[in-house]
């Protein structure tokens, strides 16, 4: 079956952009619609009941646009609101966790594993009950890390300031002996080249966003939902709660593109 309805993106601000662009890459046949709540970014610090009711907002306003599949190409909301949705939804739903740990356990050879995100996702402890299920000797080093968040949604990813804040976050884990570091936050590959320098090229870093991308492409063969002969590439079609100015930089920075122009839309009672 030909199936041209676009694939749903949800992030709380940009951060679901590093998903979207493996996307891109993956899959160019397909339609996209991105949407990032800027205005409420970052999710990592807010309570898990707020974090469910805004991913509700955001699944709605989606769902709305004929999507056929949901991506919450977010940890945070992944961690807190994958299970309910899923069970809600008439269209598959997908998470970043999964994808991120079977790439984890598939790379690391010391099985000394390092997490890195957002207070809520670290909290939730969905990355390390994941790995113990699949590899119960590992180890597993959890750090949150909120400052990393704050610096992509401002455009200061390549700033000295940034150099030292990753630099000066990171430093728990330099000890570790991690051979593996799981990117937790679908933001914190727009920080990758000063993350990998700070923990050394030993280190392999696990785009968990990136990962799911395959997953994704398995599963729109699985369901016979694919996109067949349209001319390439597919559309992106891009919201914001916040700036679209903002949101058009970086989008148009990360993707390579000069195309990128947002909408302005307006979720729940802001
Ligand atoms: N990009 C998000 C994640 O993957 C959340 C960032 C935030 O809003 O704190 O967790």
């Amino acid at each position: 079956m030909n199936n041209t309805q676009p694939i749903g993106f949800i992030d709380s601000g940009v951060g679901g952009l590093t998903v979207i662009k493996e996307a891109m890459k993956q899959l160019p046949n397909e339609n996209m619609i991105y949407l990032g709540d800027t205005a409420r970014c970052p999710y990592g610090p807010r309570p898990a009941e707020q974090v469910v009711q805004y991913t509700w907002e955001m699944t709605r306003f989606l769902m709305k646009q004929n999507i056929k599949m949901l991506v919450i190409a977010c940890n945070t909301a992944t961690a807190v609101a994958l299970e309910e949705i899923n069970q809600a939804l008439p269209i598959p739903v997908i998470g970043v966790i999964a994808s991120g740990t079977r790439a984890a356990v598939k790379a690391t050879k010391s099985q000394q594993i390092g997490i890195i995100g957002t207070i809520g996702t670290v909290n939730s402890k969905s990355y390390e009950t994941a790995i113990m299920s699949r590899v119960a000797s590992a180890n597993v080093f959890s750090l949150a890390c909120p400052k990393f968040v704050p610096l992509v949604e401002s455009n200061q990813t390549h700033s000295p300031i940034a150099k030292k804040i990753v630099a000066e976050t990171l430093r728990p884990l330099q000890n570790k002996k991690i051979d593996t570091l799981i990117l937790g936050c679908t933001h914190y590959p727009l920080l990758r080249p000063i993350i990998q320098n700070v923990m050394g090229k030993d280190v392999q870093l696990v785009d968990s966003g990136a990962e799911t991308i395959s997953e994704v492409s398995m599963l729109l063969d699985y369901f016979n939902i694919v996109s067949l002969n349209t001319p390439k590439p597919g559309k992106l079609a891009c919201y914001t709660t916040g700036s679209t100015k903002m949101f058009d930089e970086i989008a148009n920075k990360w993707l390579e593109r000069t195309d990128v122009k947002s909408q302005h839309i307006q979720l729940g009672e802001m």
